[in-house]
């Protein structure tokens, strides 16, 4: 069974392997239009934890396909990510300031080029995941997973539940279906992309489905708390900002012991989905826990 220094070596390789895929899929600085090009790379280098692409090798991983078949997947979800962050940013959206430790795109550059590189980001995605080392039916399928996931029935649709949320109370049902959809979405295709590209049986992808379920909901969870617990510096991101803005989250309906509990029932949930997988799965189920118990 890998031990944490073998982990932890896992996930160092796989943080390697996203940084120089992703170095090589942007444009060049010097390419025309610069300013744009400048933008994309801005909010894709250099910062963010790469929750999504570990998840992407650590599920193949767990089903034993190669380093090298997820290369492609894993950045293309990365990239959908920080495209996601930066219209997130936007003045019309959450108006935020700071992202990953530095100034969000929309205040380093403007906001036109904001929404270009955040389009152009996600156009990015799919041309390097046509692109994956994988046959045709393979490549398909998981261009239909980054699809779904991106789009109204995943993150913009959860974005869009997030605003009309935003100052009234909704129910739990539906901070839950908003918390899957915004969050929950993106973190599921990265394990389900992961998955196909190991050529994953119906078994299997229940199993890694309810693991995904839970840990997406429990990321979102954390992101609540860590709102009202952490500190900027920390974060990279303004604290604070999910009361003065009266958003719709854990925390702020059920309050905060109530959410903690529910990460405790999340975290026994993931455990439970992985088991059967057994010590194969170890960097995966560290993946669980970190979002569980990370500090930013
Ligand atoms: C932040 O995501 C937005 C949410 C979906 C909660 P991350 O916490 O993964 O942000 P980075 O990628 O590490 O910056
Ligand atoms: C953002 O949720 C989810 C996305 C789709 C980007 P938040 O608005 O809570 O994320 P942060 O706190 O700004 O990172
Ligand atoms: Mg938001
Ligand atoms: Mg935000
Ligand atoms: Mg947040």
């Amino acid at each position: 069974m890998p031990d944490s220094a073998g982990v932890e070596a896992s996930h160092a390789r796989w943080r390697a392997r996203v940084q120089q895929t992703l170095e090589r899929a942007l444009p060049e600085p010097q390419d025309e239009p610069r300013r744009l090009q400048a933008a994309m790379r801005h909010a894709v280098l250099d910062g963010g934890k790469r929750m999504r692409p570990l998840l992407v090798y650590a599920t193949g991983a767990t089903l034993g396909c190669d380093d090298a078949m997820l290369d492609a997947p894993a950045a293309a979800v990365e990239l959908i990510h920080a495209y996601s962050l930066v219209h997130d940013d936007l003045p019309a959206m959450d108006d935020d300031a700071l992202r990953r430790g530095k100034p969000t795109v929309h205040v380093a550059f403007d906001e036109a080029t904001a929404i270009l590189a955040g389009d152009a980001l996600q156009s990015l995605a799919f041309e390097l995941l046509v692109q994956a080392p994988a046959a045709p039916d393979v490549r398909l399928a998981m261009l239909h997973e980054l699809a779904v996931a991106a789009g109204v029935r995943g993150m913009c649709g959860g974005q869009a539940l997030d605003i009309d949320a935003t100052g009234r109370q909704i129910s739990l049902a539906a901070l839950q279906r908003l918390h899957a959809l915004k969050t929950g979405a993106l973190l599921r295709a990265a394990v389900r992309i992961g998955a196909i590209a190991a050529g994953v049986d119906a078994v299997a992808m229940a199993r890694l489905d309810a693991f995904a379920d839970a840990l997406g909901l429990a990321f979102q969870i954390r992101d609540d708390l860590l709102d009202i617990e952490g500190d900027s510096a920390t974060l990279g991101k303004t604290a604070g900002k999910d009361r003065a803005q009266d958003k719709a989250t854990f925390p702020a309906l059920l309050g905060v012991e109530a959410s903690r509990r529910r990460l405790d029932e999340l975290a026994v949930a993931m455990s439970e989905a992985l088991e059967p997988f057994g010590a194969g799965a170890a960097s995966l189920a560290a993946l669980g826990r970190r979002a569980i118990a990370r500090d930013h």
